[in-house]
Formats: C-alpha cells, structure tokens, sequence
C-alpha cells in the first residue's frame, strides 16, 4: 500500500491530512475543512514539501468553495479566492509552488469571470475539477522525474553497475501526491532493479529524514541508512556514493537552488569527492521570475525546533539560535536539475521553460 499524506474527496469535498509532526510514531490524519486550516498546517508543518503544501493549500480552497458556496455574482467569487490564494502563499515563503499554483488560479478566475459562456456555478466547478488535477498531475510529474533521473544516472555509470544514493531531507509520496521526486528517483532505480542502497541525512533540527524519508524507505522496503548531518563527508569520502539527488523549494532562473538547510553544505561535500549532484524537481518549483538565488527569501523557524525533541529541552537554557529553514546552493555546484520534461544543466534551464 503507497503512503498517502493527502487524502481528498472531491465528491464530499472531504479533505485530510496525515499530521507529519506527530510521524514516525503516530499515524493520525487531520481534517482541514477550510483556507485558515490549510494555511495553519502549512505553517505548523503537519504537511510539507513544495508540492504538497500546493496541493493542500489548493485543496483547502476547493473545500471551502464545495462547503460555503453562497457568493452573490461571478465578481465576488473571483476576488474571494484571489483574497484567499494570496493568504496561503504567506503560510510559507520559501517554496514557491505555492505562489505558482495562486498565480495560475487567479488567471483562471479573472479569464472565467470575463468569460459570459460560464455561469457562476460553471465556474466554482470549473475551479475545482482545476484543483482537483493537481494530483494526479503530481504522480505523473513525479513518475516521469523517476525515469529521467534513473536514466541520467545510470548513463553515467559503467553497464551492470549499482548505485548508491545519498539523499537529504524528504521528497517522497509524504511531500508531494504520490512518489516524490527526488525519492521519486530512488523509487525508479530500486523499482529497475539497479538501487543497492540509500544513503538518508538525518536532517536537523525538524529531523525530516530520520522520522519521514527513512520511514518511506523503511515502508516501501527501500534498503536504506540512515546518517546524520555531520557524516556526510565521511560518508562521501568512504562509502562508494554514485550521486547525491535531493529535491527543491525554488530554483531560479540561473539555476541557483533552495532547499532544506544543509543542502548546500552537502553540494560543497560532493564537489570535494567528485560525487554528481543532482536537483529533482517539478518545473512549477522554477522560478524564472528571479535571476538568481539572492532574491530568494529565506523562511526562519522558531528557536523552539532546534533546543527541544518533543517537550524535551536538549539545547543549554538561554542560548540564541538561528534557524533557517532552508539554504541556496550555487548553480556552480550543481550537476544537472531533473525535471519532469528532462534533464537540464543550470545553465540550460531556460529550456525547461519550453
Ligand atoms: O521544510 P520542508 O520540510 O517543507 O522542506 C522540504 C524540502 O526542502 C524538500 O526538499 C523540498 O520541498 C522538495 S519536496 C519534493
């Protein structure tokens, strides 16, 4: 049975989901009945991930929109969701999926409100079955990320080789629709039969891969380790890795990258050893709109997930902290970005546009 973190009925508009602070441990799905539900497991990060805080986000709207559908004429609806959209994307600043996925429903209520052939209720519907596509366009996005990305990694190995991988933080089926895109990858070559092994980053402070990559793998029966954070580099250096992948929260034009903190120092790792890293990302996770990584805002988190394990203070009473969320690795460091469409070099990705 495939994990599921998003569970959603378009027929009841029914949508849940499953609350990944409380995982490894506990499996409990949390309903989110409206647009100031979505926006708070968003920022309580009961789900992650850019495309699943998308999906979600979206998802909490379609709900919105099936459960309280009194609006008086076309206009107010489209600046209901306009209004609503925006206050979503504010829910978490780095990933720009989010912000994408508002930009393209704004488009569709200003195009449909202009549009007489749509009623009112056309258009709510229109809204909605838009929405509800998003998932099952992240499965097909993610399965063909697999297979670009195994393809581009066993092309660079010699014939009959195994491949190790090391990954850091979570991009499995828990932070998108289904399958993940980088552990979409992983998923890919284990399912070739050509994966030996997986290297997972333990990912302080929030632990994403120790409690949520290491239980897809474990899951899914993915032979997999689990390091943490300051063994990469002894990692790199003796366990034979083919290539690092991790996903992405936005890239830039000039494919500078974010991505969950500490991705960038394992970049720096990997060009030490002469180990390929790779970026695997859906294309709505581009922004073109930025030349490079310095215009990207960095979200910061409170001290709170850095001195405590649960309600357990692991950190000296009255210490500072500084909790970025996320880091930028330079295009410099980066092998190739694998999208959906195929597999770029940084300094090709504008071709990811077409
Ligand atoms: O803070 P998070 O857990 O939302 O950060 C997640 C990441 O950095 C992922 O690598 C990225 O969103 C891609 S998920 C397919």
């Amino acid at each position: 049975m495939t994990l599921q973190a998003i569970k959603w009925n378009k027929a009841d508009g029914k949508l849940e989901i499953l609350d990944q602070t409380l995982l490894p441990v506990i499996t409990r799905y949390v309903q989110v009945k409206g647009v100031e539900d979505g926006w708070k497991v968003i920022n309580k990060m009961q789900v992650r991930g850019a495309p699943a805080i998308a999906i979600v986000g979206c998802l909490s709207l379609a709900t919105e929109i099936i459960h309280h559908p009194e609006y008086e004429h076309k206009t107010a609806f489209r600046q209901d969701v306009e209004g609503k959209l925006n206050y979503l994307v504010s829910a978490r600043p780095t990933a720009v999926n989010m912000k994408t996925a508002a930009n393209e429903f704004i488009n569709l209520a200003n195009n449909l409100s202009k549009d007489a052939q749509y009623t009112l209720s056309q258009m709510k519907d229109k809204f909605i079955n838009e929405i509800d596509e998003m998932l099952r366009k992240d499965v097909e996005d993610n399965k063909a990320i697999g297979d670009w990305g195994a393809r581009e990694i066993l092309l660079n190995v010699p014939k009959d080789s195994f491949i190790r991988i090391l990954t850091h933080c979570n991009t499995g089926s828990l932070a998108t629709a289904e399958y993940g895109t980088a552990l979409g990858i992983i998923r890919s070559l284990y399912e070739k039969g050509k994966l030996e092994k997986v290297f997972c980053t333990e990912t302080r402070p929030y632990n994403q891969g120790a409690r949520l990559t290491a239980y897809e793998l474990v899951h899914d029966k993915i032979p997999g380790t689990l390091i943490c954070d300051d063994m990469v580099a002894a990692a790199l250096k003796t366990k034979q890795i083919t290539a690092v992948v991790v996903g992405a929260d936005r890239i830039a034009a000039n494919g500078d990258t974010a991505n969950k903190i500490g991705t960038y120092q394992i970049a720096i790792l990997a060009k030490h050893h002469n180990v390929p890293f790779y970026v695997a990302a859906p294309r709505t996770s581009i922004d073109f709109h930025i030349s490079s990584g310095d215009h990207i805002i960095i979200e910061e988190r409170p001290e709170r997930e850095m001195t405590h394990i649960n309600d357990q203070r692991v950190a000296a009473d009255g210490i500072k902290c500084w909790n970025p969320a996320f880091d930028v690795t330079p295009a410099s460091l980066i092998t190739a970005i694998i999208t959906e469409t195929g597999v770029f070099k940084p300094a090709d990705l504008i071709k990811a546009k077409e």
